[in-house]
């Protein structure tokens, strides 16, 4: 046994993610004896379809159980070409512009190690965004820039001035989410074509990574849209990371995709090999079955969703100081809790010790998280239900505490 273990450089410079660090605080309030509710985590209650689950068990049956071609079992890369064909209109050779992953954890990851590095180049950020890019950023060695996000109209949303006013390098890929975690915009066309038209200004020349891991979960008929198919040349620049993880209720199984033009995925493909061998064989042979049939799974999981997030919506309605942000698509409502004039992380605390219940504070997010909590309608029925009438309940507390009147 070494007598003192010292972690190398790279590893100080990561933490936990926000879902991580809550999870082992509520775990120690749990420990003493308090019920909690969670409406903290981005992963779907409801079952993969059972169609999967059975290509699965046949294919695991019919002996799949060997390691899968590096890239990808070619099944699943053609049935990836032919969903990003049918549903974006977009056209990308299986043998060369696709890369299998062990979800889109792993896309992102070998993404910005092919384009990021401890050089001169970064990443452009939106703020907030989703705690966990900061991980494989900082392991790469690379500097963020931060692109504030404005709220307009009620929606967070990235403005042509916004990135302008933070732009510094012209080769700095830019990070998009889109369904947007945690503030739930569903980016418009027009928007992407903004944000397109910036990354080809003439002085500057950006790759996208784009993070499309929520694109089902839409509502109120919206229809995701790929930065990737706004031109010709947008599909030259980016590439595109996907995963099954919420489309089919699939966290567990770890099977995503990556799409983008030969040159950027091959110095992925180099990435990736050092990495993994790929998901489970079966496994990507139950995504490809998933990836080509009826998608009337996903249509359903859209609409229990919507009526969870309009559940979340009316129930923090009406709270003096506090007002939920209608998400566009996502598995989270932002509220915003500045009128209750806290800190959100002290708000979160409160929530937890006080009324039971879980949510992440804005701020984990970024600074512009700040001010608002994220609330999770992941987990349905009478978990929704119980941890609704909780956070309402330690909302009102701290409303009335502050001396706010309906
Ligand atoms: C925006 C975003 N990207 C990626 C992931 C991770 O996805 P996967 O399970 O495919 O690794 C998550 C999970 O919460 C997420 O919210």
């Amino acid at each position: 046994m070494i007598d003192e273990f010292y972690p190398t450089e790279r590893v100080r410079g990561l933490r936990p993610t926000a879902v991580n660090r809550v999870l082992q605080a509520a775990r120690k309030v749990e420990a003493r004896g308090r019920s909690l509710v969670s409406l903290m985590r981005g992963q779907p209650d409801t079952p993969t379809p059972s169609h999967i689950v059975e290509a699965a068990i046949r294919s695991m049956r019919d002996g799949r159980t060997g390691y899968a071609d590096n890239r990808g079992e070619p099944a699943l890369r053609r049935a990836v070409a032919e969903k990003l064909r049918r549903d974006q209109g977009l056209t990308y050779d299986p043998d060369r512009e696709i890369l299998i992953t062990d979800g889109a954890t792993l896309g992102i990851a070998i993404a910005l190690g092919a384009m990021v590095d401890d050089g001169h180049r970064g990443v452009m950020l939106p703020d907030p965004i989703y705690d966990a890019y900061a991980g494989p950023i900082s392991l790469w060695g690379a500097r963020t820039t931060v692109i504030p996000a404005e709220i307009e109209d009620g929606r967070f949303t990235l403005t042509r001035h916004g990135l302008e006013r933070v732009w510094t390098t012209l080769v700095d890929p830019i990070l998009l989410n889109t369904p947007w975690n945690p503030v739930g915009t569903v980016m418009t066309r027009d928007e992407l074509t903004n944000i397109l038209e910036f990354a080809v200004h003439e002085y500057h020349d950006h790759a996208i990574i784009s993070d499309e891991i929520y694109e089902t979960l839409v509502y109120d008929g919206r229809k995701h849209v790929s930065p990737a198919s706004i031109s010709d040349d947008a599909r030259q620049r980016t590439i595109v990371i996907n995963s099954l993880s919420k489309t089919y209720a699939m966290t567990g199984w770890r099977v995503g995709y990556c799409a983008g033009p030969e040159p950027f995925v091959s110095a992925m493909f180099l990435i990736l090999q050092q990495m993994s061998r790929g998901p489970a064989t079966f496994v990507q042979d139950a995504a490809a079955v998933a990836l080509t049939a009826d998608q009337e799974c996903t249509r359903r999981m859209a609409v229990e969703y919507q009526g969870r997030r309009d559940q979340v919506v009316d129930r923090l309605s009406g709270i003096p100081g506090v007002q939920p942000m209608v998400p566009e698509g996502g598995l989270f409502v932002m509220v915003d809790i500045r009128g209750l004039g806290r800190k959100s992380e002290d708000v979160s605390r409160f929530l937890m010790a006080e009324a039971g219940v879980v949510v992440i504070h804005g701020s984990a997010y970024g600074e512009q998280g700040e001010g608002t909590l994220r609330v999770s309608f992941a987990a349905g029925g009478e978990t929704l239900d119980l941890g609704l009438e909780r956070l309402r309940d330690g909302l009102l507390r701290l409303a009335n505490a502050s001396g706010k009147k309906g």
